[in-house]
C-alpha cells in the first residue's frame, strides 16, 4: 500500500496550522504535528482527530531545540515541512524584541539545518504581508519593494525570507515558497478548531465576537479619519480554510517543479479590500447581533490600507480564495459560541 507522504507541520496545534493540517490529510497527506503548546493548546490534537476520524501524530517539542527536532526527522521519514512555528503578536514583539527574534530566526535555523541534513527538499515557509508596510501602490503584487518592518515581527519575517532565499542560491538541494498571508480570518465549519487567542484579543475579528458574545463591553474602532471609503482601515480578510488549502497546493507546487533549486514568494489573500466598518456591518447584517462599538483613536503603527494582487498564486499554485467574508464572520461567530468559557 502507498504510504502517504509526511508532512511535519511546525505550529500545526496553531490557529492556521491546525486548519492546514485539516486540508494535507484530506489531500492524501500523513500531517505530523510540532508543537511546543506555548501558545496552543493541546486540545487542538483530539479536535483534529474528531474531524478526521483518525489519529494525529504529534511531538510536543520546541522549534528551537535542534537535539529535540532532530529526534523527530530520526524517528520519522519526512517528506516535506510547512514552518508554522513562531511568535506572532505584533504588540507583544514591540514589547519583547528579543524573544521575537530569538524564537523566529533560531526555529527555521533549526529546520533549516536539519532539512540539509536529512535531505528533505520541499519546505514552505508562513510569512505575511506585514513586510510590505504602507505599500504606495495596491493591490500589492509580490514585487512590491517591502518597507522597513513596523515591528520586530515583521522584521523577523523578513529576515526569515532572506535566509531562506540564501539558502537557495547555496545550491542547497531544496525547494522553498513563502506564503505572505493578509488577515486570516473565520474557523473550520465545524466549529471544532479555530482562533484560540490568549488574553486580550489583538485582531479585529476575535475581539469582535468576544463583544458580540458579550465577554467583552465594547469594541473600539481604531480610526475613523483614515483616507479609505468611510475612514477605517481596509485589510485583505481571507478564510483560514482558504488560506490552509494554499498550503496544499503550495506543497503540490513543489512537487510539479523539477527543478533542485527554487525559491518564490506568493501572496495570500482574496484580492480584495474591507473597511472596519464594513465588517461590522457585514457582521451586524449576517447575524442580527448589534455590536456595541465606538470610533476611537488611531492604533499606533497600523497601515491605513491593504489588500493583494492574487494573481501569480492563481496562475502558478493553481489556488484563490473561495469563501467570502460573510462566510467566514459566520464561522467565526459559530465558533465563538462553541466556546465553553468564551476564550477556550
Ligand atoms: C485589522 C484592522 C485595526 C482591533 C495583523 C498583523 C499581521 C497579520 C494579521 C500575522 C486594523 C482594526 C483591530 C480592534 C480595530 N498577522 N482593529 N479594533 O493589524 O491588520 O494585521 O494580523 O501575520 O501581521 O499585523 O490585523 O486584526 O489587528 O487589525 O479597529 O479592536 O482592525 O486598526 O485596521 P492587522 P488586526
Amino acid at each position: 500500500m502507498l504510504h502517504s507522504k509526511k508532512v511535519l507541520v511546525t505550529g500545526g496545534a496553531g490557529y492556521i496550522g491546525s486548519h492546514t493540517v485539516v486540508a494535507l490529510s484530506q489531500a492524501g497527506y500523513e500531517p505530523i504535528i510540532l508543537d511546543n503548546f506555548s501558545n496552543s493548546s493541546a486540545t487542538v490534537i483530539a479536535a483534529l482527530e474528531d474531524i478526521l476520524g483518525k489519529p494525529i501524530k504529534y511531538y510536543q517539542k520546541d522549534c528551537c531545540d535542534i537535539k529535540a527536532v532532530r529526534e523527530v526527522f530520526v524517528k520519522e521519514s519526512i517528506d516535506g515541512i510547512i514552518h508554522f512555528a513562531a511568535s506572532k503578536a505584533v504588540g507583544e514583539s514591540v514589547e519583547k524584541p528579543l524573544q521575537y527574534y530569538d524564537n523566529n530566526i533560531n526555529s527555521l535555523l533549526v529546520i533549516l539545518k536539519l532539512v540539509k541534513e536529512f535531505g528533505v527538499n520541499h519546505l514552505v515557509f508562513s510569512s505575511s504581508c506585514t513586510i510590505y508596510g504602507q505599500p504606495e501602490k495596491i493591490p500589492v503584487t509580490e514585487e512590491t519593494v517591502s518597507q522597513p518592518a513596523a515591528s520586530p515581527y515583521g522584521n523577523t519575517k523578513k529576515i526569515c525570507e532572506d535566509i531562506l532565499k540564501d539558502v537557495v542560491v547555496s545550491k542547497a538541494g531544496v525547494k522553498i515558497v513563502s506564503l505572505r498571508y493578509f488577515n486570516p480570518i473565520g474557523a473550520h465549519s465545524s466549529s471544532k478548531i479555530g482562533e484560540l487567542p490568549i488574553g486580550t484579543p489583538g485582531n479585529l475579528i476575535p475581539y469582535l465576537t468576544q463583544v458580540a458574545a458579550g465577554l467583552r463591553d465594547k469594541l473600539t474602532v481604531f480610526g475613523h479619519d483614515y483616507n479609505t471609503i468611510d475612514g477605517t482601515c481596509v485589510r485583505d480578510y481571507i478564510h483560514v480554510t482558504d488560506l490552509s488549502d494554499a498550503h496544499v497546493k503550495a506543497l503540490q507546487f513543489l512537487e510539479r517543479d523539477q527543478t533542485t533549486d527554487l525559491y518564490d514568494v506568493f501572496n495570500l489573500g482574496t484580492g480584495a479590500g474591507t473597511s472596519v466598518m464594513e465588517i461590522i456591518n457585514s457582521f451586524e447584517g449576517i447575524t442580527g447581533i448589534t455590536l456595541n462599538y465606538a470610533l476611537g483613536d488611531r492604533r499606533p503603527g497600523d497601515i491605513e490600507q491593504i489588500y493583494a494582487s492574487v494573481d501569480k498564486a492563481r496562475s502558478a499554485l493553481r489556488w484563490q480564495a473561495s469563501l467570502g467574508i460573510n462566510e467566514a464572520l459566520m464561522d467565526a461567530w459559530n465558533w465563538q459560541k462553541s466556546l465553553t468559557n468564551g476564550y477556550e
